[in-house]
């Protein structure tokens, strides 16, 4: 398994180019299964999940082409066509390592009239239940049957699903956008409250949209679907990736210095500004590019993670590592995953002074970090990591960082370009 060493102690200063978003990608690829045309995303970011979808849509038989950048973005071109369906079946060998496989369960329902997915498990930050998915499908008129740790979904005689009205008990991001995929195919009207409004969700909305559906209420907590009978293929330009762009906010501050993000979209991020700025730090656009400048030490803050427009739980981790050289005492609150703090023990090895109460983590900062050999447990506890040893004296490794590699393109790349000291060492 790869390591990523830093040695820390650097500022940074300079232009990090701010990728398209992965929580926006893994949602917009299964819509290619909603049309027999062809789907053409840009500014897709080179991550290993955005492979990994692209693996399991060739499983039912689509064709998936990828090519190099289009000028001005970053990411690659991906063409992905479901002229034909071969299988209906997302297989556990596959969901088992890529939980956002669940979201192809929505709209190979509406196309097929049928899907089978692998239960997608847990994992490091919670046991990740998908019951929302499953209740918004059925409130649209699906038959859900659990059965040898599969879900499948029927539509009645396999074929358009009715549509319905659900309410969400609870914000769920991927169930939204499940149920989203579902509604717009359907024979009827879909009524959808309480729905996420994360950008990732509008992005979503815009890319249907793009491909004939009808939708209204985008950004909002109710969304009203009209079903359409077919889709048309389209080209769609991925949205940049928020919390990529808010965790190297995140490094500009914690090394004392100052980092143009391009690309990035403040006014989708404005929590995350906000908190930003309470530290003492100043943002401001200026060009095409997010300019976060250090202001001294950070101050300590109070935050609290919620459904967007709040401050997004993606953002916890980062800020934490930033608040441990913090001036003073942070509260951190975690308020949607019961066990996102696996990266407070190894943040304590390097010098972090950091006490968890139940969903809370009271942080004080220290005067300095220490560079030591730490572990990755998730993809957010890893870049915390790594913002950690950017600040540290001395030298730290950084293991696991496949996790990093699930959510950060060219990460090592990016950071060496504005005078990181940072390599990946392969012990392969
Ligand atoms: C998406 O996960 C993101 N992943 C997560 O990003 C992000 O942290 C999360 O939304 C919240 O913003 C992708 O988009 C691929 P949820 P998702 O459904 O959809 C509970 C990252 O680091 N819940 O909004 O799985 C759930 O347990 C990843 O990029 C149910 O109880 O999140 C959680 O407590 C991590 N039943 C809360 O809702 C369900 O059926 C929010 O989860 C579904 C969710």
């Amino acid at each position: 398994m790869d390591q990523i060493v830093i040695r820390g102690g650097h500022t940074l200063k300079g232009r990090i180019p701010i990728s398209g978003a992965k929580n926006s990608a893994l949602t917009l690829l299964p819509c290619a299964l909603l049309t027999d045309e062809p789907l053409t995303l840009r500014n897709l970011p080179r991550l290993a999940d955005v492979d990994g979808f692209g693996h399991l849509l060739n499983q039912f038989g689509i064709s998936t082409t990828i090519e190099g950048s289009n000028p001005g973005d970053f990411g690659r071109v991906m063409t992905a066509r479901a002229n034909k369906i071969t299988s209906t079946v997302a297989p556990y060998d596959i969901v088992r390592k890529m939980r956002a496989s669940i979201l192809v369960l929505g709209p190979m329902l509406a196309r097929a009239g049928e899907a089978t997915v692998s239960l997608p498990g847990g994992c490091a930050i919670g046991n990740r239940p998908i019951d929302l998915h499953l209740k918004a499908l059925e409130a649209l008129g699906a038959e859900i049957e659990l059965a040898a740790g599969y879900v499948k979904a029927v539509a009645p005689n396999k074929g358009r699903l009715p549509g319905g009205d659900y309410t969400f008990p609870v914000v769920s991001v991927g169930a939204t956008e499940n149920a989203l995929m579902a509604a717009v195919l359907a024979s009827g009207t879909s009524v959808l409250r309480n729905a996420a409004r994360e950008p990732e969700i509008v992005d979503l909305c815009n890319c249907l949209v793009a491909m004939g559906a009808k939708i209204d209420g985008i950004g909002s907590e109710t969304l009203t679907i009209e079903g359409v009978a077919d889709l048309h293929g389209a080209t769609y330009r991925v949205m940049s990736d928020r919390i990529e762009a808010g965790s190297y906010a995140c490094a500009a501050i914690i090394t004392g210095g100052e980092l143009d993000l391009v690309g990035a979209n403040i006014d989708e991020m404005e929590a995350t500004v906000a908190a930003l700025r309470e530290t003492g730090a100043s943002v401001e656009m200026v060009g095409d590019a997010m300019r976060v400048s250090a202001n001294g030490r950070p101050k300590a803050i109070t935050l609290s993670t919620a459904p967007y427009p709040g401050f997004a739980t993606d953002m916890q981790a980062q800020f934490m590592a930033m608040l441990a050289l913090g001036d003073g005492a942070s509260m951190l609150t975690e308020t949607i995953f019961e066990n996102r703090y696996m990266h407070v023990p190894e943040l304590a090895r390097m010098g972090a002074n950091i006490e968890v109460r139940g969903r809370t983590a009271v942080v004080r900062g220290v005067d300095k970090l220490v560079g030591a050999e730490v572990m990755a447990t998730d993809l957010r506890a890893s870049m915390s990591l790594i913002l950690a040893g950017l600040a540290a004296e001395g030298e730290s490794k950084v293991n696991r960082v496949y996790h990093l590699d699930r959510g950060y393109e060219r990460l090592e790349e990016k950071l060496e370009a504005v005078g990181a000291d940072i390599e990946r060492v392969s012990d392969g």
